[in-house]
């Protein structure tokens, strides 16, 4: 059977962040309720001129050799943050990498869900046109009402992987656990910006559908838990990787026991330093898992689950390729995490929840993100982006 899954895979993140305990001094709280509670240390923030889609071009860049750009045959872009109604993002995204005429775009939307979707989609792509690449990103701002108990859950980032046969990082196995039910949990009406949430209900929903996908996942021929070294689950915030694990330690003791707690923490690191990224999350997860575990992964089995909103589970596996580690930018990434700039809180409320009149279809915003590609406006409500770097040299 071919193998098909993740060939390359790259995080972009801005470099910006406030630090939880900053916000706990705010709310007037104990950071513990934070930091330990929620289990989130900083969320990294967006200056205005910082989008989904300037962060995914900055997310996908550095995966686009000459090689892979001749062979991506369809750009899927997975947002809950969505720029515009109609067009899709990875448009914006198309023309700013200059990839090839020759591909389809796409936007895919089911809240956090929606990169699980386009990397199932992606495969299946593959395994019907073998010599294809797919570029799939998940790029997301998340962002709720200030001084609601949602805020500490913000956070801003994406992740840009290549979808190809023989993949140099992870096979994604065939075996899917898959759960939807319609329930307002977190949802987003067209005209704001914030995100409604009911808290409890979303963790209640979460932990139901991890359930239902397990056993779906098992009866679709999936591994046994005690086959799985290691479990990635859509982090909101890193303690809801403990709450994911309770579910396995209710429903398999035995095998729970013996994987332990150590299965998910090393997934935890990235997210505890960037906050939540709805659709990007689960595979900030599964980067952190790669890039921080000091032993050799190679040939382990992963579970991973992803959950969005709304709502719609997927239980899925995968197998880390031999030498995996030769592929992955760690120190790329481990410099941008460290590089970032502290906000204090003013001038976090002042970029985060700034908005501009959408009646004024034309703008310019002042350049202020460490990024390459950045969202510079608009001009009669057409989005502008460019690229930063090419117009400082004058190009
Ligand atoms: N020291 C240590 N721990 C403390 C503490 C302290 N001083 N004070 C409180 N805590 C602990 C609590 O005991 C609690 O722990 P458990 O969850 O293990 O019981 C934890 O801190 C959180 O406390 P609360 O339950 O009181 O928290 P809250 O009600 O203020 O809000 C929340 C938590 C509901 C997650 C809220 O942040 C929220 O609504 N977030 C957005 C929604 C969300 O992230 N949902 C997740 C599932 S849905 C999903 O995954 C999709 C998505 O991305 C949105």
């Amino acid at each position: 059977m071919m193998r098909i899954g993740i060939d390359d895979i790259s995080l972009y993140v801005p470099g910006f962040f406030l630090p939880l305990a900053t916000l706990a001094k705010v709310h007037n709280i104990d950071p513990n309720k934070y930091l330990l509670g929620i289990g989130q240390e900083k969320m990294a923030v967006p200056p205005p001129d910082e989008d989904i889609v300037s962060m995914a071009a900055n997310a996908a860049k550095p995966l686009l050799t000459p090689l892979v750009m001749e062979s991506i045959s369809t750009v899927i872009l997975a947002t809950e943050s969505g720029v515009d109604q109609s067009k899709s993002a990875g448009l914006f995204i198309h023309g700013i990498l200059n990839l090839r005429a020759n591909c389809r775009v796409i936007e895919f939307k089911q809240a956090c869900y929606g990169a699980t979707a386009g990397l199932q989609m992606a495969c299946a792509l593959v395994n019907q046109r073998p010599n294809e690449r797919i570029l799939v990103i998940a790029s997301d701002i998340s962002c709720y009402q200030p001084n609601t108990d949602a805020e500490c859950t913000e956070g801003a980032g994406a992740i840009a992987m290549i979808v190809s046969q023989s993949p140099r990082i992870l096979n994604i196995h065939p075996y899917q656990g898959r759960y939807s039910f319609d329930v307002m949990d977190f949802w987003r009406p067209n005209q704001h910006k914030m995100a409604f949430v009911d808290g409890k209900l979303s963790i209640e929903m979460y932990l139901e559908s991890l359930k239902q996908t397990w056993q779906n996942y098992r009866l679709d021929g999936g591994l046994p838990l005690s086959s799985l070294r290691h479990l990635c689950f859509h982090l909101p915030f890193t303690k809801m990787a403990q709450k994911a694990f309770s579910i396995f330690e209710a429903i398999e003791p035995k095998a729970a026991k013996d994987i332990g707690p150590q299965s998910y923490t090393t997934s935890q690191i990235y997210g505890r330093d960037i906050g939540n990224c709805y659709t990007a999350s689960l595979y900030i997860a599964l980067l952190s898992l790669l890039e921080n575990s000091t032993e050799d992964l190679s040939e382990q089995n992963i579970g991973l689950f992803s959950y969005g909103s709304g709502c719609v589970g997927e239980f899925f596996s995968a197998s880390v390729v031999k030498g995996y580690n030769t592929h992955l930018r760690k120190t790329e990434h481990h410099r941008l995490l460290q590089s970032r700039h502290e906000l204090n809180y003013e001038q976090y409320l002042v970029w985060f929840y700034q908005d501009i009149d959408p009646q004024i279809g034309s703008y310019e915003l002042p350049q202020l993100t460490c990024g390459r590609y950045r969202f510079n406006g608009s001009k009669n409500h057409c989005r502008q982006y460019e690229n930063s770097q090419q117009s400082q040299k004058g190009n």
